[in-house]
């Protein structure tokens, strides 16, 4: 079985726990488990988290930059847990991207540690980034642009449709949700995942399973806060509010969508609250959640959740690679519903968690057996 090419846009903290988790879930490790700790699927269509092979990426950080993507991963102010160290070299040199909007200017305000530091070197042109892709054989372009990068998630989207390659859109810019933009990925026949990755056990997949309780249990949910902090890049990026918007509406609508019914905007309040330096990849989550129960009586639930921010997106990314790898087996293009469902914040039709949990394995179940009976 041949690997997954894979391509990847922001060699920051997802991108360093997505690769170190290629190379953590070893067949060693695993064994003969069917089930092993930290994964949704140990196997999609037969392929295993090490059947991933990163084949091209891009960043605009000048230490990160001319480096191989494999320790580059580990390169400031990438701050991370490190639960695999010492990985070999890939042989995939981290390629100059095109910076755009990519890097807000606030950041130029704090220390190199915990802040971009541009290359020096010119932005790739489109045509630096397609050639790249094809010459890499990549066959998945997977998007990790800081928050409010308009211009930049859409320049790599377009590259990857210009290069003939799947597009995964872990962030809130919304490009799978956008009907245009999803549009085009189905006239190429190419598959798109997104937007705004839904981490395994975070936030929003929380905020989200309460609040289906509520109206499951017939109690209305009066008013909800999400007060998110953490001290990442992902984090410090997030201080400048002008980049907030799509973010804002990607996790308040994830509430939103499963409420059994709409809360007025102002009894909803999600969102990044602010920037703490120590927390460094951990994220803490303070949930506060009022309703109303039997005869009216009011009832209230308070929740804080700890969680290191990256890791708990890779596996989730793992798994949108391997969709994405199957149907492109299956010659299949556009959006992928299910998975972008289950696995993303604001996926283009929002269904409930059991709903795109049931769509998903039916996805990877018909298209492992079409793949099979082609066989
Ligand atoms: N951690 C999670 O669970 C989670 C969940 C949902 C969404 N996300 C989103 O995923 C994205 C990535 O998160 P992260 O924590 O890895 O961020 P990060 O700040 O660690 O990494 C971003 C990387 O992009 C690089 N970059 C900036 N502009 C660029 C450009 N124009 N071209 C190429 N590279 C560029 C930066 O140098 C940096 O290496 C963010 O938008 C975040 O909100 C993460």
């Amino acid at each position: 079985m041949s690997k997954i090419k894979i391509a990847i846009a922001g060699i920051g903290n997802c991108a360093s726990s997505l690769i170190q988790g290629l190379y953590y879930y070893t067949p060693e490790r695993t064994g003969d488990a069917t089930v092993v700790p930290g994964l949704m699927h140990l196997e999609v269509g037969g392929y295993r988290p090490s059947d991933i092979e990163v084949v091209a990426a891009f960043d605009v950080d000048k230490r990160k930059v001319g480096k191989d993507v494999n320790e580059a991963i580990f390169e400031k102010p990438n701050c991370t847990t490190v639960f695999c160290a010492d990985l070999p070299k890939s042989g995939t040199i981290v390629k100059m991207g095109n910076i755009l909007d990519g890097v807000s200017e606030h950041m130029a305000n704090y220390d190199d540690d915990r802040t971009f530091l541009l290359d020096g070197t010119a932005s790739a042109t489109k045509e630096d980034i397609v050639r790249e892709l094809k010459e890499s054989g990549a066959e998945i372009l997977t998007n990790y642009m800081p928050v409010g990068s308009e211009a930049a998630a859409k320049f790599y989207a377009e590259c990857a449709l210009e290069a003939g390659v799947a597009f995964i859109n872990n962030m809130p810019v919304f490009i799978a949700s956008n009907p245009e933009w999803a549009d085009r990925f189905k006239e190429k026949n190419l598959p798109i995942v997104g937007d705004d990755i839904k981490a395994q056990l975070g936030a929003t997949i929380t905020h989200r399973t309460l609040t289906d309780l509520f109206a499951k249990r017939g109690v209305v949910l009066e008013r909800t806060y999400q007060l998110n902090t953490g001290g990442n890049t992902d984090f410090l990026n997030m201080k400048n509010q002008d980049r907030l918007e799509s973010k804002k509406i990607s996790k308040t609508e994830a509430v939103q969508s499963v409420a059994g019914k709409r809360l007025s905007d102002e009894n909803i309040h999600i969102g990044p609250s602010d920037y703490i330096p120590w927390q460094n990849d951990n994220k803490l989550c303070f949930l506060r959640m009022e309703g109303d129960l039997f005869g009216g009586v009011p009832m209230n639930i308070e929740l804080r959740l700890s969680v290191e921010d990256s890791p708990n997106s890779a596996g989730v990314a793992i798994d949108m690679i391997r969709c994405c790898k199957l149907a492109l087996l299956n010659g299949e293009g556009g959006i992928l519903h299910g998975a972008s469902a289950y696995f993303c914040k604001h996926p283009p039709v929002q269904y409930t968690d059991d709903q795109a949990y049931e769509m998903t394995e039916e996805f990877i179940a018909t298209r492992v057996s079409a793949l099979n009976a082609a066989e």
